[in-house]
């Protein structure tokens, strides 16, 4: 037998009433009967109930007092009073109060009281249709505001990358060649554009401004994932806490200060290069953290209950000797090995000085283009001189004179002046001070080097450069071919 949609309860304390209500309408409905108000009440209550009807003459308590309460119940189901009285003033207060839906004279007769349970349970319909929709409203609005947060969360995240981006767009243009013609450089290049192709980490060591970053960039672009992002972080110009959340991120509240959710460098590099510029300054505490990265590609942002997974090709380089800082316990053996798989070191310039003419042509051709200057020769003092000097800062420290002679150069002649070259010795100076400190021989080169111009290049004799450093004429003199120490006008004494 089917099972009705709608279920009536009905209340009557006369058994043959009820005998004959469930006779009637069972064929169409789910008929529940009490023989008391009582009775009634504990059925409404248990089951879902969808019309009510009762009889107002009933020993404990009234229809029109049993409606009440199960209005306060549930005010949903429609409420129909059957009455042999004409007690009316009572009934037509509860119907004015909306505690009846309707009321019946007795005797029903079967098709009228069929056609107002029909007009109550369309109502009753039409009430079920309404909560439907309204819990479906709901849902949706909260869908609507969990797909809100998504948006904000992918824009917060696109403006992230946007901003990385356009940082990337001004850097390569600071990149644009690399020049050399040296055997060493050359096969520097041959290994990075060997590995680039692959998804290898790469450890790129190298004395400041040989051209780590330059490189990082070069197995970028010749890789496959050269239309991903390219993120680089300076481990040494963050602190530790800041690292942490700079490269892994962090949820809202991860600590003071997370007003909102932020994806880490990691994420945004997804499917791109993460370059580690000095990460021989990672944080000691963080390591184990990047190695899982390495290891597993996951990590977890801070605060976070979940893992997130990432797919990221890692680039470090640095200028310290990683092996002397896993010695020393600054850095993890295990990274250290992981970081090391495909090691590509750039050889400071004084060892492939072949370069230097070809970077002097190419820096002052940036930079008179960059300066609105129309440079055409250069003079062959200043390659010589250029190409004597030692260069402890390397390809930066030889662009940055460049770059300031192209601005003081008048007409058509790139120079530079002794001035320059002076400015170079102070400028190791500055670096000492800065709490660098140079090689034994960059020292050694710079000391002797500033004896020379106190004594204006002498070196023998009471006035010459050996008695000021106190040492013998011909070992200064050795010392100076040694170190290739030339006089700034290009002709050796
Ligand atoms: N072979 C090259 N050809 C042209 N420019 C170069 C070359 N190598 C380095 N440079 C330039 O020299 C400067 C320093 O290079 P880069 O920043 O890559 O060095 P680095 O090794 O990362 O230095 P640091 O250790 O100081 O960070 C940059 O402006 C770069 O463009
Ligand atoms: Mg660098």
């Amino acid at each position: 037998m089917e099972q009705s949609l709608y279920t009536i309860l009905y209340v009557d304390d006369e058994e043959i009433n009820l005998k004959f209500f469930s006779a009637t309408f069972s064929w169409e409905y789910n008929v529940l009967t009490a023989s008391s108000a009582q009775a009634g009440l504990a059925i409404f209550k248990e089951q879902e109930v969808d019309l009510v009807v009762a009889d107002q003459r009933m020993p404990g308590m009234s229809g029109v007092d049993f409606f009440e309460q199960i209005y306060q119940l549930n005010p949903e189901p429609a409420r129909i009073l059957l009455t042999g009285y004409g007690d009316l003033e009572t009934i037509v207060q509860a119907v004015n109060k909306g505690r009846i839906f309707h009321f019946f004279q007795k005797p029903w007769v079967e098709e009228e009281l069929q056609t107002l349970f029909t007009r109550a349970l369309q109502i009753r319909t039409l009430q079920r249709e309404n909560s439907r929709l309204i819990l479906h409203l709901q849902k949706t609005n909260e869908d609507l505001s969990r797909a809100l947060g998504e948006v904000e969360s992918l824009t917060t995240l696109l403006e992230e990358e946007n901003q990385l981006l356009r940082e990337e767009v001004n850097e390569s243009f600071k990149f644009d060649e690399i020049v050399s013609s040296s055997p060493v450089f050359q096969e520097v290049l041959h290994r990075t554009e060997r590995v680039a192709s692959t998804d290898a980490t790469v450890l790129i060591t190298g004395e400041t401004g040989t051209g780590k970053e330059l490189l990082a960039r070069a197995v970028h672009r010749l890789s496959h994932r050269r239309q991903k992002p390219f993120i680089k972080i300076n481990c040494a110009a963050l602190p530790a806490q800041l690292i942490e959340s700079e490269l892994f991120g962090h949820e809202k509240g991860a600590f003071t200060g997370a007003n909102a959710a932020r994806p880490g460098r990691f994420e945004l590099a997804h499917q791109g290069t993460i370059f580690l510029d000095e990460i021989g300054d990672f944080p000691l505490e963080l390591q184990a953290k990047l190695l899982r990265v390495l290891q597993e590609g996951e990590f977890d942002r801070l605060g976070a209950t979940r893992t997130t997974k990432v797919d990221v090709r890692i680039i470090a380089a640095t200028h310290i000797d990683l092996n002397a800082a896993v010695k020393q316990g600054h850095f993890r053996s295990d990274l250290f090995y992981r970081l090391n798989v495909f090691p590509i070191h750039t050889p400071p310039l004084r060892s492939r000085k072949e370069d230097i003419p070809l970077l002097i042509r190419h820096f002052v051709r940036k930079y008179s283009v960059k300066n609105g200057k129309v440079i055409r020769r250069i003079s062959k003092k200043t390659f010589q001189l250029l190409q004597a000097h030692h260069w402890p800062g390397n390809i930066r420290e030889l662009e940055n004179i460049i770059e300031r002679g192209v601005i003081m150069s008048k007409g058509d002649k790139f120079k530079v002046d002794n001035w320059l070259l002076e400015d170079l010795s102070n400028e190791l100076a500055i670096e000492d001070q800065n709490g660098k400190i140079g090689s034994l021989e960059e020292n050694e080169r710079s000391h002797i080097v500033r004896a020379l111009q106190k004594t204006n290049w002498r070196v023998t004799g009471d006035q010459g450069a050996a008695r000021l450093l106190q040492i013998n004429e011909r070992t200064l003199q050795s010392r100076i071919r040694k170190l290739q120490i030339h006089r700034p006008n290009g002709i050796d004494d």
